[in-house]
């Protein structure tokens, strides 16, 4: 049998994702009756992480501890990732002693190219281009609040990145109309864009674009690697903040997420992330179910 991957959205069926986001909901209700189930014993995660994270590794480790497996944490520094033994190799270390690997990292060819060479399942927690672990949790979230995501209004407001890459992926398979609005110099990637343009708009306006929305979805306008760009970035993109004028113009129960860590009075004012329309908590801790329905998913 060939080994499943989680490197983008597109690696599974639309089938199998909402089977694992009916899964998590199984699960998020057993976690807070006190039940677990240790679907995963003796099963163990490597997670390596080229950039820094605090929900992804939290989540994943949490979740494999919970259904009866283990986590490795390996990061550049104190690994020998940080002193140059290539990823290659590392991947083909790792698979003769772990069941999966995440792997947060750069360019997503590095993530391509690990998983040619991995002989367990590798899943994406984060690369410059996708994240789609984030997705699961945000496709449950919305589901769990407002049902069906099908057919909805999504707007898009900020960076065209990794997670604006996501959403365009996950608008194609669920079938939503996604508006993104972006300044013309941070547009999403022409090719990601050509391939869910059925389901995908992109705005200029950002009062327009949110008129009518179900759900607003930003995201911090200098991602992990930008750091330097940050304030010149931060004078480009001023218009595109989520404020509350801004929720004004949406449908009266739209809401608002946001993957996290937050920039506030930047990217989101404070009044919108801790408003009444915001779930960005609920959508935070959702990382834990959907990723469990996901190691299962790959592992059993
Ligand atoms: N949203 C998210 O992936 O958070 P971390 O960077 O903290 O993992
Ligand atoms: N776009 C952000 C997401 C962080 C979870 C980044 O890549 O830094």
């Amino acid at each position: 049998m060939s080994i499943k991957n989680f490197l983008t959205l597109d690696s599974l069926s639309r089938n199998e994702l909402e089977s694992i986001i009916n899964r998590a909901l199984e699960l998020k209700k057993e976690t807070k009756q006190g039940e677990f189930k240790t679907t995963l014993n003796n099963r163990v995660l490597g997670m390596i992480f080229e950039k820094s994270s605090t929900r992804t590794r939290v989540s994943f480790e949490t979740g494999m501890a919970q259904l009866g497996g283990h986590a490795i944490y390996l990061a550049p520094t104190g690994s020998q990732i940080g002193r140059g033994e290539p990823l290659k190799d590392t991947a083909r270390v790792l698979s003769k002693m772990v069941d999966c690997i995440m792997l947060r990292t750069f360019e997503h060819e590095r993530l391509e190219q690990f998983a040619s060479y991995s002989n367990v399942p590798v899943i994406n927690g984060l690369s410059d281009s996708f994240h789609p672990c984030q997705l699961l949790a945000d496709l449950l979230t919305y589901q769990e609040a407002r049902g069906s995501i099908e057919d909805k209004k999504v707007v898009w407001l900020g960076d065209g990145n990794n997670m604006c890459h996501s959403y365009m992926n996950a608008a194609r398979i669920f079938n939503f109309q996604l508006v993104v609005v972006c300044p013309e110099e941070f547009l999403p990637n022409t090719e990601i864009l050509k391939s869910s343009i059925k389901n995908t708009i992109i705005e200029h306006d950002p009062h327009n674009a949110v008129e009518n929305a179900d759900l607003v979805v930003t995201d911090v306008w200098a991602s992990m690697g930008q750091e330097s760009e940050h304030i010149d970035r931060k004078e480009k993109f001023m218009k595109y903040q989520v404020n509350s004028e801004i929720m004004s113009h949406t449908k009266d129960d739209a809401l608002f997420m946001h993957c996290l860590p937050a920039h506030r009075g930047e990217e989101v004012t404070e009044d919108v992330l801790e408003g009444p329309q915001s779930i960005v908590w609920e959508e935070a801790g959702n990382r834990l179910h959907s990723q469990k329905a996901l190691l299962e998913f790959l592992l059993i």
